[in-house]
């Protein structure tokens, strides 16, 4: 469990991003982190990984307070992405880039080359081992950044944005990845503003407004509530949407949205 017990924090002290936020999130589901552009997801997630520290309250992992470690001690229980991934790529191979955590964290030459095997395997990557990372793809690049972070057996990963900018197959390879991670046992922090991707794949949502954790929920409860959505600065889901529309219960993906379209077409004799 990760908490944020009354944290404040402001990058200048007369203006605060956050005022006494207190939110619990659960280290071993999809959470997915949502709010109107500036609410400050980013800044969350950067406390998190310890990049900056709360002016006030704090933030503990495990019952334990991260507020003011340093984010070297942080990689080793929490990976990130960043939204830009070429802010993270800096070595000539995607090999040596994927190896940077674990020499970092001093484990043996054996124990490190199994883990960075495993985190290329696992992304897909195994094969452009030998490529310079800035001539990969964005999607290639997102992926790498993900292996960085995997290579150091972390217990949280934190995907910022992860699919702005990516084509709809690079989309779904990642949004696969995370899954598979998560049912891995890994605890993944998803910042987003796409909600159809919320809602197909966060079983957890915290969404920021006014300097405080606004909404804590599930994404269904959330999107039952309409105004509520809206209020918070959210669009509602295509499937929530066309489930409204045809006056059927929530749907939260388009999945469940025919599962439940053909159920009634057959309560009607096939109309
Ligand atoms: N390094 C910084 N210095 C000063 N202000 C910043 C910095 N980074 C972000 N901000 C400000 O903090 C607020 C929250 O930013 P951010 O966390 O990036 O929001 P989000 O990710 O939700 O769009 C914004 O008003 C932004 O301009
Ligand atoms: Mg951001």
């Amino acid at each position: 469990m990760l908490s944020f017990k009354n944290v404040s924090f402001g990058y200048a002290s007369e203006n605060k991003i956050f005022d006494n936020i207190n939110v619990d999130i659960d280290t071993t589901v999809i959470t997915a982190v949502a709010g109107r552009n500036g609410t400050g997801k980013t800044t969350l997630t950067r406390l998190i990984m310890g990049l900056i520290h709360p002016d006030k309250g704090i933030i503990e992992l495990d019952g334990q307070d991260i507020s003011n470690k340093p984010p070297y001690t942080l990689a080793k229980n929490i990976g990130y992405v960043f939204q830009n991934p070429d802010h993270q790529l800096f070595a000539s191979t995607v090999y040596e880039e994927v190896a940077y955590a674990p020499t970092c964290l001093g484990i043996t030459e054996k124990e490190k080359r199994k883990s960075v095997e495993q985190a290329l395997v696992d992304t897909g990557l195994a094969e452009k081992a030998g490529m310079m990372p800035q001539t990969l793809s964005l999607g290639d690049k997102q992926r790498l950044s993900i292996a960085s972070a995997l290579a150091a057996n972390p217990e949280i990963l934190i995907l910022d944005e992860p699919t702005s900018g990516q084509d709809c197959r690079e989309r779904t390879i990642l949004l696969r990845l995370m899954e598979k991670l998560n049912k891995s046992g890994i605890g993944i922090i998803l910042v987003t503003h796409d909600m159809d991707i919320l809602a197909e794949h966060a079983d957890k949502v915290v969404v920021l407004a006014n300097k405080k954790a606004a909404y804590k929920g599930t994404p269904r409860e959330l999107f039952i509530n309409e105004d509520k959505t809206f209020d918070l600065g959210l669009e509602l889901p295509e499937s929530v949407c066309m489930s409204n529309e045809l006056g059927l219960d929530i749907c939260l993906t388009p999945a469940e949205l025919y599962k439940k379209i053909a159920i009634r077409r057959e309560a009607n004799g096939g109309k």
